[in-house]
């Protein structure tokens, strides 16, 4: 990571600008192709594997940060993965730019910053605005997946899409209301979800999904 910065504001000026774009379904891949996104991909470890397993999936890396894309769509290219893109987002203002509704079948947010200091509470990436956008842009039956290592971030995030003010989302918890899912049900790990297990510490885990 060398010469990549670690965090940027995402609340900063320079990251309010709508710029984020729909991305190009690559060639080899049909218009029924299922799509899975991360958010706040990172290097993309997860998606890498999610698109190695799934070769019929079309998956989908975003990210604020545009060197550690550069980075992610070199290696893409070096690997010769063929159902794997990457775009620019901040989520908190421009996703709404990126897909159709009713067009996505899994969002994954995994280990967002913590943001811990209670003045940086705003730049937590869950927050109305963003349940909106995502529900309406996942499929019908579709999912929202979310883990941390932070249980008090996790926590924060549960309450914000439980609270009564989201019932009109109708997303319902597969774990049961206020419960967390048990072990990995995907075919892939994020770097930061090896770097947690290896450390012998659990991962807090939720799934949503929408009517
Ligand atoms: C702690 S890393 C987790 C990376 C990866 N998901 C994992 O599990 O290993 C959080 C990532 O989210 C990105 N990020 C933070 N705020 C964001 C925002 N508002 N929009 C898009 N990406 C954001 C950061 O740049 C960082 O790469």
């Amino acid at each position: 990571m060398r010469g990549i910065r670690q965090h940027v504001n995402p609340l900063g000026l320079s990251f309010m600008e709508v710029r984020a774009k729909p991305l190009v379904r690559p060639e080899a891949l049909p218009a029924s192709a299922p799509v899975e996104v991360e958010l706040g991909c990172a290097d993309a470890d997860f998606s890498f594997e999610l698109a190695a397993v799934h070769p019929e999936w079309w998956v989908i890396g975003l990210e604020i940060r545009e060197q550690v894309l550069d980075r992610n769509r070199v290696r893409a290219d070096a690997e010769a993965v063929a159902n794997l893109s990457f775009g620019y987002v901040n989520l908190n203002v421009d996703i709404d730019q990126v897909f159709a509704p009713r067009s996505v079948d899994r969002f994954h947010l995994l280990f967002p910053d913590p943001w811990f200091k209670s003045r940086h509470r705003k730049r937590r990436v869950i927050e109305p605005w963003l349940l909106n956008v995502l529900c309406r842009q996942l499929k019908p039956g579709g999912e929202f997946h979310f883990a941390s290592d932070i249980f008090e971030l996790a926590l924060a995030a549960m309450a914000e899409i439980e609270d009564p003010r989201h019932e009109h989302l109708g997303l319902r918890n597969l774990a049961g209301a206020w419960s967390f899912w048990r072990g990995n049900p995907f075919d892939a790990a994020s770097r930061r979800e090896r770097t947690t297990r290896r450390r012998g510490q659990r991962v807090w885990r939720m799934r949503y999904v929408v009517p």
